[in-house]
């Protein structure tokens, strides 16, 4: 079944049924309580319960200080080291989602095999999906190295993990296009590309020797960006294109 973007019968618009939008105005006026409501109880409300929440979680203590993070501890000058665990947490987390969107992606690509995916490069997918990976498997050892505990869920972790779940659920619809998961792979990548960076700038300022790693990392995230950029557009312009073959 084809599921590139095409014209159909799409009920969603009020210019479906212009008499029905009318009353459906009207309707919305009428039960608006705008007048009386006091636009600034929501508001009060709600920041009322950000000053009282606690935090997102914590970052836990490491059970043995080693390695690096005991010579950044020997060097410690005004440095959180706790800063640092919490975001490479939250790259740990992110990298093995990555794996897990990239699986459901080619999985996808491989069904729509003999009708949008034609000739499409699933092996460059699966390239990447190899690459997020192996910086999982670098990231646990450089936690584990610290004297940290890899398998922990940090704060960070955990604002990665419910932010990634829209991308997840648009990868998983069995109805969603090549293009629209392929967007949500380039959304995944630019993140990535940020965060890795972010990680090198948080481990050069703590004077961390694991800068020079990340650095590797970045440099094949800068690939995953540059090739899901290019597959989304080509997506999009075989789908543009009048030529493109109907099913
Ligand atoms: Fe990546």
């Amino acid at each position: 079944m084809e599921k590139n973007t095409r014209m159909g019968t799409n009920r969603t618009g009020v210019d479906m049924a212009p008499m029905l939008s009318k009353e459906m105005a009207r309707g919305a006026r009428e039960l608006t309580p705008a007048q009386q409501a006091d636009p600034t109880a929501y508001d009060s409300m709600v920041q009322e319960h950000v000053r009282e929440a606690g935090p997102l979680g914590t970052v836990p203590v490491p059970g043995t200080v080693r390695g690096a993070l005991k010579s950044l501890l020997d060097k410690a000058t005004g440095h959180n080291p706790e800063v640092f665990i919490n975001k490479l947490g939250e790259r740990l987390a992110y990298e093995r989602s990555g794996v897990r969107f990239y699986e459901a992606a080619i999985r996808k690509f491989e069904a729509l095999r003999d009708t949008e995916a034609a000739g499409f490069p699933i092996d460059e997918l699966r390239h990447i999906r190899n690459d997020e990976e192996a910086h999982f498997m670098m990231l646990k050892e450089v936690i584990a190295g610290m004297g940290a505990d890899p398998t922990a869920q940090t704060p960070d972790a955990d604002v990665a993990g419910v932010a990634g779940m829209g991308i997840g659920k648009v990868l998983h619809d069995p109805r969603t296009s090549m293009a629209q998961c392929l967007e949500m792979l380039l959304m995944l990548e630019l993140a990535d590309n940020d965060e890795w960076q972010m990680l090198i700038t948080l481990a050069e300022d703590m004077g961390m020797d694991e800068a020079a790693r990340f650095g590797d990392a970045l440099q094949e995230e800068e690939e995953h960006l540059a090739t899901v950029r290019r597959l989304y557009k080509d997506s999009l312009i075989a789908q543009a294109s009048k030529g493109a073959v109907r099913h």
